[in-house]
Parts: C-alpha cells; structure tokens; sequence
C-alpha cells in the first residue's frame, strides 16, 4: 500500500446556505479532495446537487472535485458536470444498462472516470469494467442521506475488490459511516480514498481540520509496518 490515504470530505454534510465558505474551510483544513453528492429524488430518494452547484463552488477551491453522481439516467448529465468543473466523476453500476459507455465517456470528457456500487450489489459486477476505470467506490450504506451506520459487511468487500484490481492502477475510495472508528480497518483492506460527511463536519467549521487530521491519522495506523 504505497499511496498516501486520501481524505475526501462530503458537503452533503455542509451548510448549504453556505457553500463557498465551507469548501474555502474544508480546503484551509486538509482535506485532499471534495465529495459532491448529487442525487436526483429517483435513483436515490433524496435531491442534492446539480451541475450548477459545482460550478458555484468550482472557484472556491483547486483541491479535486469529486462527484458521486446518484442520477439514473447519467449519461445525458456527464458533460454538464464535466464542464462544471468535476475532476473526478463517479457513476452507479446499478444506474443503466451502459455502464461501460458511461466510463468511456467520462475519460473522453478528460476527466478520471470512477464507478460505484450499492452495499447489495456483488463486487464481481465490477469485473468487466476494472480496464475502463480510475476510481472504484465502495458504498458502505444505501446511498441517499448522511449520517448512517457503516455496514459491516465492507472491509470484506473491500478485500474482494483489491484482489480483482491486481496491479491496475486504480484508486479504492469507501463512502458512507466513515470515521475514526473504522477508518484503519478499511485502509487495512485496501482503500486509498475516505469519503466522509458526518464526522468530518461534527463539530462546526473550527472542528474540521482536527477531523480530518484524526481520521487520516486513524487510516495511517491501519497501515502494514515496513
Ligand atoms: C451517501 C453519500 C455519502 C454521504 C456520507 O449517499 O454518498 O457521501 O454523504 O456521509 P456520512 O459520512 O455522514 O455517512
Ligand atoms: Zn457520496
């Protein structure tokens, strides 16, 4: 496990009247990319960001942007959120029969393609896309809202995964009920990004450097010495 773990904070968690000074917080505090969650009310049960959204706080920051795109379809959204600003664009496996196009369009677009699946989804469903990807995410709840418990079941998940990713060079990212409690556990199983919401925004703006710091610390002690 060579590359250092990537802290990647949810404004999904922010105050959303306040989003410019958040992301300008988040940055100042350390963390390493932004996790963007838009979700359109259909695949997932909840309405976030759009496309303007990241466009808005695009300027507030040069740190990545990282989009978990909860939208079925994606594929008529990809390009607004690339010319948005997205670095890094994130779709579902579950979200259309084309996942595969989806990816391919996403690296045409010149951004880093990353997929995502469902806590009831198998691993093996990514198999055939591994080649076509920068990023996998492993959702450790149902996605859809913040702020609930981690399924147990993904360090197990995450180690499945690790084994069918070999020596390619992707990036292993979890999201959903990330904190200090879990953190080395899953850096033990392979993953190199934590997405977190809550418990890097429990505590207000001045708590969020200490957060971030303690759960890239709480990683790091997951590490394998040597
Ligand atoms: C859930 C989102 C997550 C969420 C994480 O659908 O994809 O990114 O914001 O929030 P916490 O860390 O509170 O579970
Ligand atoms: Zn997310």
């Amino acid at each position: 496990m060579s590359r250092p773990v990537l802290i990647s904070p949810s404004i999904l968690s922010a105050d959303f009247g306040k989003l410019a000074s958040e992301v300008r917080g988040l940055d100042n505090a350390g963390a390493d990319w932004i996790h963007v969650d838009a979700m359109d009310g259909h695949f997932v049960p909840n309405l976030t960001f759009g496309p303007n959204a990241v466009a808005a706080i695009r300027p507030h920051t040069k740190k990545p942007i990282d989009v978990h795109l909860m939208i079925a379809p994606v594929d008529p959204y990809l390009a607004t959120f690339a010319e948005a600003g997205a670095d890094i664009i994130t779709v579902h496996v579950e979200a259309g029969p084309h996942c595969h196009r989806s990816l391919q369009t996403i690296r045409e677009l010149g951004k880093r393609a990353g997929v995502t699946l469902n806590p009831g989804t198998p691993i093996a469903a990514l198999g055939p896309l591994l080649d076509a990807v920068d990023l996998v995410l492993v959702m450790s709840v149902n996605p859809g809202f913040g702020g609930q418990s981690f399924i147990e079941t993904t360090p197990a998940r995450l180690a499945e995964l690790r084994d069918m990713i070999g020596d390619r060079d992707i990036l292993v990212s979890v999201d959903g009920g990330v904190s200090v409690d879990n953190a080395a556990r899953l850096r033990r199983a392979g993953v190199d990004v934590l997405a977190a919401g809550s418990s890097v925004f429990r505590g207000g703006p001045d708590a969020y450097a200490t957060n971030i710091a303690a759960l890239r610390e709480a990683a790091r002690s997951g590490e394998t010495a040597g």
